[in-house]
């Protein structure tokens, strides 16, 4: 078997408010391996946000080991992590986070652009990505011009621009009704696969609801155990 992307071994995160101590991760243990595709279930609360922000170095605060890509975050200074997360992660989250004032092309050419990547290059890609998800008429729009399923679909492309090794989704589509999500998270999965666009297979890691589990190749409930426990100081 091939090394995982991704591996956390005994993950801990708690927050402290006043004197009450919630221990939300409380050692999770967690492999992904290449191209495999993940929904992490788990109620409300049950800490799948802190789980993504912690595996996306989004901030420090955790304890145990968190390997990526073959590499040690914890051992990384704020340098390496960025660096880390820049070359290996890839974010959609629930709001787009689009750059408003770029259009839909120019949102997914930047992150390449930061990457290194030819202009031209990226451009093609950009174009390439945004048709696919059925964007090919928009890719001058802004932000702002777009649905919010358009909009998400621009955060998709953007996320898989740089070819990550590792997609994190935190609730990609929790802004979007019913219908949409259903349209949005199938095209996602779909690119992912390589059903339209050949080259891309990269594991994900989602938070997303249960309605969608048969849609995912795997699901990981690890965090029932450590459920917002809470812990008088
Ligand atoms: N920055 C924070 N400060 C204090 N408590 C937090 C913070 N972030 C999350 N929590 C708490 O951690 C628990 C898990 O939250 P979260 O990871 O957002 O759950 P989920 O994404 O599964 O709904 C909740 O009880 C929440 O209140
Ligand atoms: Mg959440």
């Amino acid at each position: 078997m091939s090394e995982p992307v991704l591996s956390t071994r005994g993950l801990k995160r708690s927050f402290t408010q006043g004197d009450v101590t919630i221990e939300v991760l409380r050692g999770v243990d967690l492999d992904v391996q290449p191209g495999e595709i993940v929904a992490l279930l788990g109620p409300s609360g049950s800490g799948k946000s802190t789980l993504l922000q912690a595996v996306g170095l989004l901030e420090g605060g955790f304890e145990g080991s968190i390997r990526i890509a073959g590499r040690e975050a914890a051992s990384l200074n704020d340098e390496g992590r960025t660096e880390l997360r820049r070359n290996a992660l890839g974010f959609v989250y629930q709001f787009h986070h689009l750059l408003p004032e770029f259009n839909a092309r120019e949102n997914v050419v930047l992150p390449q652009l930061i990457h290194g990547a030819e202009t031209e290059a990226a451009l093609g890609r950009a174009e390439q990505l945004l048709t696919a998800l059925g964007l090919g008429a928009r890719l001058d729009h802004r932000p702002s011009k777009l649905s919010g399923g358009e909009q998400q679909r621009v955060a998709v492309a953007r996320a898989l621009a740089n070819k990550p090794p590792l997609v994190l989704a935190d609730e990609p589509t929790g802004n979007l009704d019913e219908a949409t999500a259903d349209t949005v998270l199938a095209e996602f999965l779909g690119l992912v696969r390589g059903r339209v666009v050949p080259p891309l297979w990269q594991p994900i890691m989602s938070a997303s609801p249960q309605r969608w589990t048969e849609w995912f190749g795997s699901t990981r409930d690890c965090l029932d155990s450590g459920a917002g426990r809470r812990r008088a100081r």
